[in-house]
């Protein structure tokens, strides 16, 4: 099935990488569901899109909720008609080491980071299977694969994430459920900014030299990563499952 006519579920919608997700897949006439933690944002953002004649519904609330994130799934279902893709794109990232990590920022990451993705997984993976199909992007990070340095909680996240994706992968090909992981790089999203800012650093100035250090010249834009989710979701990509695709502009973790 081609992206268009699908109905595509993004965690994170009004985020960053998300933003470029909800654009990538309206621009081929999919229908889109917004989940986000902030009702105002989800709600502005669906009625934008629909103002520019794309078709979209909000469905607002956090992760942190564990009904939330069981029934999000059927919610779709019901209210679209079925649910053709899931992104798992929300998270968040807390920093520091171990010393540094409270019980707050461990129990917090793994829920919206580990466990929102693994509830809302299992119950996408009947409604997909029922209807012959369907494909689910997570977005780990290249942290997930190589831990970097003075993010244990995050890095600890993002890698039982990719596992996770590698056991789904395996585990649902022969449903023709399609299972897969981005792990970028840098991404110039809030994320990333606020992270300077926290450190009483310029985004704009920080970014800048951060570029010089990735050899294909930049940190990667947004829409950089919604192309790849995209790729991994669609026909083309109809033999990859259980894959974790780097994406690091030539910049790998060591
Ligand atoms: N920015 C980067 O450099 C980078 C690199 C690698 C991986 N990632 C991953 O990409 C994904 C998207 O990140 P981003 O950079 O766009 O970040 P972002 O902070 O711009 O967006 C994250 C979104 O998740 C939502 N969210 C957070 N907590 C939530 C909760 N409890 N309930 C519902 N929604 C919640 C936020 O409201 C926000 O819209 C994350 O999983 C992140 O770990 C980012």
């Amino acid at each position: 099935m081609n992206n268009k006519s699908r109905v595509v579920l993004i965690t994170g919608a009004c985020g960053g990488i998300g933003k470029a997700l909800v654009n990538k897949y309206l621009s081929q006439g999919a229908s889109i569901a917004i989940a986000d933690k902030s009702e105002e944002n989800s709600f502005n953002l669906s009625e934008e899109i629909q103002k520019k004649g794309g078709n979209s519904y909000a469905f607002p609330g956090d992760l942190l909720d564990q009904n939330y994130c069981d029934n999000l799934a059927n919610e779709v279902n019901q209210k679209l008609g079925k649910i053709d893709t899931l992104i798992n794109n929300a998270g968040v990232m807390r920093r520091g080491d171990i010393t540094q990590a409270s019980d707050e920022d461990f129990e917090l990451s793994m829920k919206i980071n580990v466990e929102a993705p693994f509830r809302l997984i299992r119950a996408a993976i009947p409604l997909m299977a029922k209807a012959g199909g369907g494909s689910i992007v997570n977005v780990s990070s290249c942290w997930g694969i190589k831990p970097g340095p003075n993010h244990l909680v995050y890095c600890t996240t993002k890698a039982a994430l990719a596992a996770m994706t590698q056991c789904l992968g395996r585990d649902h090909a022969h449903q023709n459920i399609r299972i897969n992981a981005v792990c970028p790089n840098e991404v110039n999203t809030p994320m990333l900014r606020t992270g300077f800012e926290i450190r009483g650093l310029n985004p704009d100035d920080a970014i800048n030299e951060l570029n010089q250090s990735v050899p294909i010249g930049h940190i990667a834009e947004p829409e950089e990563i919604a192309d790849v989710v995209n790729f991994l979701t669609s026909d083309d990509a109809r033999y990859i499952c259980g894959s974790l695709v780097e994406i690091n502009g030539g910049k790998a973790v060591y």
